[in-house]
C-alpha cells in the first residue's frame, strides 16, 4: 500500500496508454531516470470553476515540456494534443475539482550507461490535491526565506529554461537546507552574486510602482506564473521591468513575492542573509521586507490571480482549459 498522506485525493495515474490504480507499481529500479535524473517534467494546476475543473495555461506548460525534452535529446512519442487529452483523462479518473498535475517523461529500462542508448521514453501523468506549497498560512502571512551563499547553476552550464529531473538535485539540497535551519524557503544567488530564484519559484521585487524580475540570463527558469504576474501588473497600470536584481535591491524592496505554479503568489516578508564561512546563524542578518507583512500590490496581484484561475475574470479565460467538454458531462462524472 502506498500511503497518500502527501498525495491527497490521488486514486489513479496514467502510464504509457493505461490508467492504473495508485498502488500499482511497474517502473523497474534499473530505469535510466532513477539513476541519472534523465527525466523532464511539468507542474501544472487545475482549479475549480463554475464550469468544473480548468487547467491553467496548459498550452504553455506543454510547450515547455517539449522544450525540456529537446534539451536532453528525448524524442517525445506523443503529440501535444494527445498529452492534453491524457491530462484530462487523469483528472477525470481521479474525479478531482482542483489538482496539481504532474506529467513526467523519462528514459526507462534499457541500458544503464550514462547515454540512454536503448532506453524507451516513457510518460506518466498523475494528479492530486495539493494545497499551498509553502504551507497553509504562506499565502496570507508571507514567508521567511534564507538567502544562500550557494550559486545557482549558470545558463552556460545547463539550459535554465528546461525542467530536467537531475537539475532539481540542487533545488532539493537547497530547499532541505533552508528548512533544516528553520526558514520556509531558500533563495539562490547566481554566479555573479546577484539574485537568481528560489528552488522552485521565481522572484518579483517591487519598488514604488514598479515590478521587476530577472530572466534566464540570471540563472532562472522563466516561469509561467512569473509571466502571468507581470502581465497582470502591467494591466493594473504598474511599470514592469526585466533586469538583474542585486542583493541590496531585494533587501530594500517595498514588497517581494515568489511566483510558481506550486507556490502561486507567495509574499516574502523576511530575508535572512547567510554569511559566508559563518556556521553560527545568530551572526546572520535578518531583513524585513517593507513592513514585514504582505504589501498592497502583492495582495492585489495575488487576489487577481486567484480570481483568474477560478474563471472569475472573463478577460483571462483564454488561459483556462476545461477538463469536461460540457456541464452535463461534468455533473454526471463529478456527482
Ligand atoms: C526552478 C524553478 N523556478 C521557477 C519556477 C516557477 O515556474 P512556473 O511559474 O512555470 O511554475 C519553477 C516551477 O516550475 C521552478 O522549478
Amino acid at each position: 500500500m502506498f500511503d497518500t498522506k502527501f498525495f491527497p485525493g490521488a486514486k489513479k495515474f496514467w502510464h504509457m496508454g493505461k490508467i492504473y490504480d495508485w498502488d500499482s507499481v511497474h517502473v523497474h529500479a534499473m530505469s535510466h531516470a532513477v539513476h541519472y535524473g534523465s527525466s523532464v517534467f511539468e507542474g501544472i494546476r487545475a482549479y475549480d470553476t463554475d464550469r468544473g475543473p480548468a487547467i491553467f495555461r496548459l498550452q504553455d506548460h506543454i510547450e515547455r515540456f517539449y522544450l525540456s525534452a529537446r534539451t536532453i535529446n528525448m524524442k517525445v512519442p506523443f503529440r501535444d494534443a494527445e498529452i492534453t487529452d491524457i491530462i484530462k483523462q487523469v483528472m477525470k479518473a481521479n474525479k478531482l475539482r482542483s489538482a496539481y498535475i504532474r506529467p513526467n517523461l523519462f528514459f526507462g529500462y534499457g541500458n544503464l550507461g550514462l547515454v540512454p542508448k536503448v532506453c524507451p521514453v516513457e510518460l506518466t501523468v498523475a494528479c492530486w490535491s495539493w494545497g499551498a506549497y509553502l504551507g497553509e498560512e504562506s499565502l496570507e502571512k508571507g514567508v521567511h526565506t534564507l538567502l544562500l551563499n550557494r550559486r545557482r547553476i549558470h545558463p552556460s552550464q545547463m539550459d535554465m529554461r528546461a525542467k530536467i529531473g537531475g537539475m532539481y538535485a540542487q533545488s532539493n539540497i537547497a530547499g532541505s537546507y533552508a528548512r533544516s535551519q528553520g526558514y520556509d524557503e531558500a533563495i539562490f544567488l547566481n554566479m555573479e552574486g546577484r539574485i537568481a530564484e528560489g528552488p522552485g519559484e521565481n522572484i518579483i521585487v517591487i519598488h514604488k510602482n514598479t515590478l521587476k524580475t530577472n530572466d534566464e540570463s540570471e540563472s532562472i527558469l522563466p516561469g509561467i506564473t512569473r509571466a502571468t504576474a507581470l502581465e497582470l501588473g502591467k494591466d493594473m497600470g504598474y511599470q514592469v521591468k526585466i533586469g538583474p536584481i542585486t542583493v541590496e535591491e531585494l533587501l530594500d524592496s517595498d514588497e517581494v513575492f515568489f511566483t510558481g505554479t506550486a507556490a502561486e503568489i507567495t509574499p516574502i516578508c523576511r530575508v535572512t542573509v547567510e554569511k559566508e564561512n559563518e556556521p553560527n546563524k545568530q551572526a546572520w542578518k535578518t531583513h524585513l521586507i517593507g513592513q514585514g507583512k504582505p504589501g498592497p500590490i502583492t495582495r492585489q496581484i495575488s487576489e487577481a490571480y486567484e480570481a483568474i484561475v477560478r474563471g472569475k475574470e472573463t478577460k483571462y479565460n483564454h488561459w483556462l482549459t476545461y477538463v469536461y467538454d460540457s456541464m452535463e458531462e461534468m455533473k454526471t462524472q463529478l456527482a
